[in-house]
């Protein structure tokens, strides 16, 4: 019956943990996945998430009812105070419609299969390059997904004035996929003057934003990493918010994330946030509880002045293991080393080929990407030498 099905050749992303588990080697070093680990390469278990798993485990068992289609409640207050602010006027008007989705992946399919059912003429645009599993996603979906240009690979910088003349293009209704901080894969993020460029274009142009953000705390801070999407609210325009807290809370596990849909009036919302509970019931009915009353109790209390303090550290640390890489291949001569000095978050473009992707992973036990991502928070003080040296030798020597 099945024999005529395509092999699946993996994800280039998540293939690489199981690759890297079991290479048996000491030395090796996963800069693969977009995963924080600790000064020692662990994974982070947050403080204050242990103390809500401990309060949650004081509690006596609760039934476990099914949660609304929408998710938990609560948590999904917390998510949009973080995310649009506590002073937002569309949050006091009741005017953003909000799901608790499965991590950050649910709620792009959510506004993926929502975008595809009420818009079905609309493209989708994403920057050259992005996340692979966004092009997955929405052409899954089966809406067509086109490119606008970010990157410049020969000066390594922002390609920003082609993006905001490829955006000034666009015909209405087009749905444009933006990074708000922490560019996945570049490193590269807008300024905010920039930002504001790129809205005005999104007002004028009648475009759908829907704006991926995966990486809250980890580019500037809470604040200055919500820049965008607060400046698109001010702006009144009409626009999603996929979110994730697998990585600014630890709980890659949990799939905690949101779906957010930013209207004009708190009738709309309402309709909207129909719409997408109708698109949850056909896809897995609800959410799980666990992960999002963890979440709650976290940013609901007193714990949030822990987890903003953790969440800080964590940033600090990634950004100080980049400044070493940086030091250490500018001072063995490499252009590489100022460039990551650009970057911003988990993720640093290296420029590193495929066959040199390669060779690191064969010779040397480092996993990046193949598309020459770096996650530079897998390094440690230990290991980031290590990794420096042979870069140098897979750029500097040939085999
Ligand atoms: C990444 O980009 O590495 C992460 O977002 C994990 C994933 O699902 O690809």
């Amino acid at each position: 019956m099945f024999e005529h099905l395509a092999d699946y050749p993996g994800d280039p992303i998540l293939s690489l943990i199981g690759a890297y588990q079991s290479d048996g080697r000491p030395e090796k070093v996963n800069l693969s996945v977009g995963i924080y680990t600790d000064a020692q390469g662990k994974l982070s278990v947050l403080q204050s998430v242990v103390a809500a798993e401990q309060h949650l485990r004081k509690r006596s068992l609760a039934p476990s009812m099914y949660l609304p289609m929408e998710g938990h409640e609560g948590y999904r207050l917390s998510a949009q105070r973080l995310q649009f602010g506590n002073e937002s006027p569309a949050l006091a008007e009741g005017r953003i419609a909000t799901l608790q989705t499965l991590g950050g992946s649910g709620a792009l399919k959510i506004g993926a299969d929502f975008l595809r059912q009420w818009f079905p003429g609309s493209s989708v645009w994403v920057s050259d390059p992005t996340w692979d599993n966004h092009i997955a996603i929405f052409e899954g979906a089966g809406l067509a997904v086109k490119k606008y240009p970010y990157y410049c690979s020969s000066s390594a910088e922002l390609a920003f004035e082609g993006m905001l003349k490829e955006l000034s293009t666009l015909p209405s209704r087009s749905i444009v996929l933006l990074h708000p901080c922490c560019h996945n894969p570049t490193g590269l993020d807008l300024t905010n003057a920039q930002w504001l460029k790129v809205i005005k274009v999104l007002v004028e142009r009648e475009l759908i934003p829907f704006v991926d953000c995966a990486y809250q705390g980890f580019g500037e801070g809470l604040d200055q990493d919500a820049f965008a999407i607060r400046e698109m609210e001010r702006a009144g325009l009409t626009f999603l918010v996929s979110y994730s807290f697998s990585k600014n809370f630890s709980l890659y596990g949990e799939r905690v994330g949101t779906l957010s849909v930013v209207c004009h009036s708190p009738q709309v919302a309402t309709k909207v946030l129909g719409q997408l509970k109708a698109t949850v019931r056909r896809n897995y009915s609800s959410p799980p509880n666990h992960g999002a009353q963890l979440v709650d109790l976290v940013l609901g209390s007193e714990l949030s002045t822990l987890w903003r303090t953790e969440l800080e550290e964590m940033r600090l640390r990634t950004s100080s293991m980049r400044e070493l890489l940086a030091t250490l291949l500018s001072d063995a001569g490499l252009p590489l080393g100022e460039q990551l000095r650009r970057h911003r978050g988990l993720f640093s473009y290296t420029g590193l080929n495929k066959a040199q992707i390669g060779r690191l992973r064969q010779e040397f036990g480092i996993y990046l990407v193949d598309n020459g991502r770096m996650c530079v928070a897998g390094l440690t003080m230990e290991k980031t030498p290590y990794v420096s040296s042979a870069i140098v030798e897979v750029l500097l020597h040939r085999e």
